[in-house]
């Protein structure tokens, strides 16, 4: 489905025109949000019950109406609503009417946003407009027909686009669809099951994505990983017959000798759990172990796509988790790039047993601050079910830089505490450390283990994205499967430090 601008001037007559109405007092629907002929229309054809959350109705419109049919959408009872009501609210109105075989659709969207200003909500809007009637059908060999609906768009100057320029209105829409694109291939990377998307797999289609864009590349091997002494990502690799991968690919859209922000994402493409096998219940949901990876790549992608005015690299480490003759085993010490040791108490807490020498090899890009993405640990579900993803940072301008911008894209994090008094629980007899702390905030466990890879220096975050990478069913307004969570979020925080627009943070501290 093709994203359009809102348009005054060109004002295109789509099939369905989706509109919004609210409950009144006395459950009497409230047409007051309507643009007025529209609402004369409803009042005279809606049901009486219309207007209550969930409900829905289609009146058909004279020739030479605004569209061909008028489809009502109740919204309940506040004009001010949350963004993932919102992102609900466009993907059960798009499946309405492309069940109805339209081929066009403009919505009209007369709500404010929590959290968001004017600008925000129109990025957010279009973004999950256009990623609304998204769905993974590449392996359906019946039942595959494409969704009859061509083109979407909003009113307008209507809601948030009420006195935005046509210029504006379009420039913002090329911005979101490149956003889009980058989150479909995130989305695309996470669903393809394991047995399309191995390390190497992962790694190819990257480099096409980066020869494009003349962008580099830069791949290691197994060979190559040897030479490092890169052995936390050599044992993980070494339960499974498909070939290991660490990747590094680089935007320069800042200056020369500005140093680059690194992303770096655990890209686990199955995680059995090793010698320490998980159980099998749900066990094909570990083929999203890559969400991390993805996240970084498809976010560096996006930026040069936009040109962004900074210097960026996006790092992955590409491997499966297997159980075999070969695997790394509990009891196991490895030794990393950085020369510490880790005693290998549990071989499924392979993410941060990868991470750490892809965090050790990031300094070699000198960056000057460091975000890692990963689906880490059980316990950040545990702790915050699917509505957060956990951030971890000592840094607190980081902390609220992060977290404000995952407020204004409808991507939250949460932090938790990753103290140094925690390290005990990984205290091991025989190496470092350990590579588990026991049960008990299992997620800071994850964190205060990444720690001893990266520059204190450095600011950081750690972002565990395991609650919200992917769902198993439809949630939130979210399609089945990948999200591309933290897509949006960093190209927003890259933004808001270009802007020196340090939301939420105290004016008095500042950091390079
Ligand atoms: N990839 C998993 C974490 C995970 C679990 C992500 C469920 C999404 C949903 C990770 O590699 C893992 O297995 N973590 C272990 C760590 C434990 C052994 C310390 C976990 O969370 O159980
Ligand atoms: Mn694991
Ligand atoms: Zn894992």
């Amino acid at each position: 489905m093709k994203l359009l601008t809102p348009s005054r001037t060109k004002r295109i007559r789509p099939d369905a025109l989706v509109a919004f109405c609210l409950a009144g007092k006395e459950g009497a629907p409230d047409f007051g949000t309507l643009p007025k002929p529209l609402a004369e229309e409803a009042a005279r054809h809606a049901p009486a019950k219309i207007g209550a959350d969930g409900t829905s109705c289609t009146i058909p419109l004279a020739e030479g109406g605004p569209a061909r049919r008028l489809y009502l959408f109740g919204a309940g009872k506040s004009a001010e609503i949350s963004p993932r009501k919102a992102r609900g609210l466009l993907r059960s109105t798009l499946k309405a009417v492309a069940k109805n075989g339209e081929t066009s659709a403009e919505i009209d969207f007369p709500f404010r946003l929590q959290r968001m200003d004017a600008a925000e909500s129109r990025d957010f809007l279009l973004r999950n407009l256009a990623l609304a009637d998204y769905s993974f059908r590449t392996y359906k060999s019946q039942d595959n027909e494409p969704s009859p609906l061509q083109s979407a768009w909003f009113a307008a100057d209507r809601g948030p686009w009420k006195g935005v320029e046509g210029r504006t209105a379009a420039k913002e829409t090329a911005v979101a669809a490149a956003v889009v694109a980058a989150a479909e291939l995130v989305r695309e990377l996470g669903n393809t099951p394991a047995c399309d998307l191995t390390p190497s797999g992962f790694a190819d289609r990257i480099g096409a994505e980066a020869e494009k864009r003349k962008m580099k590349l830069t791949v290691l091997d197994r060979e190559g990983m040897k030479a490092e002494k890169m052995g936390g990502l050599l044992a993980v690799s070494r339960g499974s017959a498909e070939e290991p991968r660490l990747i590094a690919l680089e935007w320069r859209g800042g200056r020369k000798d500005d140093p680059p922000v690194a992303l770096v994402g655990k890209g686990v493409t199955f995680d059995a759990g090793g010698i320490s096998l998980k159980p099998a219940e749900k066990m094909g949901e570990m083929k999203w172990d890559m969400m991390g990876a993805a996240t970084v790549v498809g976010t560096v992608l996006a930026a040069a796509d936009l040109r962004l005015p900074v210097n960026l690299v996006a790092i992955a480490p590409l491997t499966e988790n297997l159980p075999s003759g070969t695997a790394y085993k509990p009891g196991d010490i490895v030794r990393f790039r950085n020369g510490k040791t880790a005693e290998i108490d549990n071989t499924d807490a392979e993410g941060r047993v990868i991470l750490a020498d892809a965090l050790d090899w990031a300094k070699e890009w000198k960056p000057k601050a460091i975000v890692d993405y990963a689906t880490l640990t059980g316990a950040a579900l545990v702790a915050l079910g699917f509505e957060a993803a956990v951030v971890f940072t000592d840094d607190d301008d980081l902390s609220r830089e992060l977290v404000s911008a995952g407020e204004r894209t409808d991507e939250r994090l949460w932090r938790l505490p990753m103290w140094d008094d925690y390290k005990e629980n990984i205290k091991s007899d025989w190496a470092d450390f350990k590579n588990t702390g026991g049960r008990w905030g299992g997620s800071i466990n994850g964190a205060i283990f990444l720690k001893e890879f990266v520059d204190p220096k450095t600011p950081w975050a750690h972002l565990d994205i395991a609650p919200t990478a992917n769902y198993e069913r439809e949630f939130a307004g979210y399609a089945p499967g990948a999200t591309a969570f933290g897509v949006a979020l960093t190209l927003r925080w890259l933004k808001d430090r270009l802007e020196g627009r340090r939301r939420g943070r105290r004016p008095a501290r500042r950091r390079a």
